[in-house]
């Protein structure tokens, strides 16, 4: 078991714990990474290089964006002018913040996404699963039509398919958490409102 795993799941009550903030507190001084989010394969590299190659992008928002440093290779490579990035833990922003200048990081919760503006792209990587047990909440964030009500979401690949409906997703990788949703202009952008204005 990775060391970082204890705060994320109860593996023998089977439960999600989530204590995201207290996992990257704690990354110095236990001597973790986690998720090794620090060390992005290769074929990853490859990979972010590959999909998006023939499209520009000016605003890109990444949730659940850790340390930062997937962030920063999605930036460089598809050279986006305006990254915005939020995570819902302070530490992991506090970090990302002090690497990566050129970035927007924000502590901000995903149920609970603060912009007026729109974006066209948005990075979900490794971050659905962690979604899930509030899946509905998550949907209705970025479906236009509220669908739910006529969909019944049981697992993230149901996740997955509800998205692509509505959104072209560029990559579903070997595991469905990697996924990367894309909404170009033509689609309609992510228009993710501030719910605290009218
Ligand atoms: C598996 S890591 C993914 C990090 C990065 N996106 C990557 O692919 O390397 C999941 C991240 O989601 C963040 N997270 C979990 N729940 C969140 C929420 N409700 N709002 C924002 N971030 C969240 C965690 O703090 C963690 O940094």
């Amino acid at each position: 078991m990775e060391k970082y795993h204890k705060y994320v799941f109860d593996i023998d009550k089977r439960k999600f714990l989530g204590n995201f903030e207290e996992m990257y507190i704690n990354e110095d001084i236990e001597g973790y990474d986690s998720w090794h989010q620090d060390k992005i394969p290769k074929e990853y590299v490859e990979l972010v290089s590959t999909l998006f190659k023939k499209d520009q992008f000016e605003n890109v928002l990444d949730i659940g964006c850790g340390k930062g440093a997937l962030t920063n290779l999605i930036r460089d490579k598809l050279n986006i002018q305006h990254m915005t990035a939020i995570d819902i833990s302070p530490t992991a922003i506090s970090k990302a913040r002090k690497r990566y200048k050129q970035i927007d990081f924000l502590v901000m919760d995903a149920f609970k996404l603060k912009f007026n503006n729109k974006f066209d792209l948005v990075i979900c990587s490794e971050i659905f699963w962690y979604l899930l047990r509030d899946v509905r909440l998550f949907v209705s964030l970025y479906i236009p039509e509220n669908p739910i009500g006529k969909e019944i979401i049981a697992t993230e690949r149901d996740l997955v398919n509800l998205i692509k409906k509505y959104f072209r997703i560029k990559k579903c990788g070997k595991y469905l958490n990697r996924v990367y949703v894309l909404a170009r202009k033509e689609f309609g952008n992510l228009n993710i409102p501030n719910k605290n204005s009218k």
